[in-house]
């Protein structure tokens, strides 16, 4: 039997739609009724059968953190996927970050090798791959440092490490390190923003840009890693690497909306900085614009997805279909 951590969120749900129209038996972890609301949300999008699916999946009440209710869930499990996360840039977030992505990750590593489980499929980000020194691709090899790395990335890493730990104690693992996820349902976390801001219409674009992905090549590349007998290696999920002035034209179009033509300055950006700031300490509202996140906006990188097109012999499908899709979702749901 499988286990999927995080199956209330845009990969897990997705990856566990995927494993229940094959059939396969699978458990996953839940915190909150209210979440799993948000799955058959998910499953209803691709299918007319979403309750007989999703009531095939064993949900177990459970958290990353909390170790008795990992040792329930991991009973009679030969293999695990390792979703769940905290995503927040937040820098007073940190806490939280380093308690859910390295701690959880290690409690999830510690059972896994004490129950002697097959295999582990852990989801990281491109976060955690090296920035490059010049205007090259970086790759699965191009060294990580801390430098002007932000929070989410730096405990992403600490959760890597934890992984390649499990490997040295000879537990079987598999990274996936995924660039922005496009994928319906989940509008107020990861890519659901671009899709809320395309639909606002704005004049400006932020500078920069990033490597992008469907969610139907992540799950898919998963359950095809997972399956496979690639071990103890991590894989760039990255299908095209596009400015942010681009991905919000293609969801633009998509949506008949107007697509932003003017660029934000980075003047402009250090002043949003200043008032987000301000507005934290007032208000504690989560703060969107730090210091790091105008350097990856003045450093973007592009991301060789070589490794894993030649490990399983694939291409990427294109982002359009996804955009299209997730486009006319997201204003069925306005
Ligand atoms: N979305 C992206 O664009 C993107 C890009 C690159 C990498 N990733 C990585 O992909 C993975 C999945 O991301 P996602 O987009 O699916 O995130 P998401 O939609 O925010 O889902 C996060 C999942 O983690 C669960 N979770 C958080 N804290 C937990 C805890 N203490 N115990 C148990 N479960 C917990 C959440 O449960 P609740 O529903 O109960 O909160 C939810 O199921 C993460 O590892 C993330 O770092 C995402």
């Amino acid at each position: 039997m499988i286990l999927v951590t995080g199956g209330t969120g845009l990969v897990g749900s997705h990856l566990l739609l995927k494993l229940t129209m094959d059939n396969i038996k699978v458990r996953a972890i839940y915190r909150t009724q209210k979440k799993l609301d948000s799955v058959k949300k998910i499953f209803s999008y691709y299918s007319d059968n979403a309750t007989a699916l999703f009531n095939k999946i064993d949900w177990v009440h459970g958290d990353i953190l909390d170790i008795p209710s990992l040792e329930n869930a991991i009973e009679d499990i030969t293999h695990v996927y390792h979703c769940a996360a905290y995503i927040s840039f937040n820098p007073s977030d940190f806490k939280k970050l380093e308690r859910i992505n390295r701690e959880g990750t290690a409690n999830i590593v510690n059972i896994c090798i004490a129950y002697g489980i097959k295999k582990l499929c852990h989801v990281s980000t491109i976060g955690t791959i090296g920035r490059p020194i010049n205007n090259e691709k970086v790759d699965e090899e191009t060294e990580w440092t801390l430098q002007n790395a932000n929070p989410y990335a730096i405990t992403k890493h600490l959760a890597e490490m934890e992984v390649w730990r499990g490997a040295q104690e000879e537990l079987e693992v598999v990274i996936v390190n995924p660039g922005v996820i496009l994928g319906p349902g989940f509008w107020n976390s990861g890519s659901g923003s671009f899709f809320k801001t395309a639909a606002k219409g704005y004049k400006y674009y932020p500078p920069g840009g990033s490597g992008f992905i469907t969610i139907n090549d992540v799950t898919n590349i998963m359950i095809a890693l997972m399956n496979s007998n690639i071990h103890n290696e991590r894989f760039i999920l990255v299908a095209e690497n596009l400015t942010y002035k681009q991905i919000l034209e293609k969801i633009a179009v998509a949506m008949d909306k107007k697509p932003p033509a003017k660029a934000l300055k980075f003047w402009q950006l250090k002043i949003g900085k200043f008032v987000d700031k301000i507005r934290n300490i007032l208000t504690g509202s989560p703060r969107t614009i730090t210091k790091n996140t105008i350097h990856g906006l003045k450093h973007p990188t592009a991301f060789n997805n070589e490794k894993i097109k030649n490990a399983l012999g694939m291409e990427f499908e294109s982002l359009e279909n996804q955009i299209k899709f997730s486009s006319k979702l997201f204003i069925s749901e306005l």
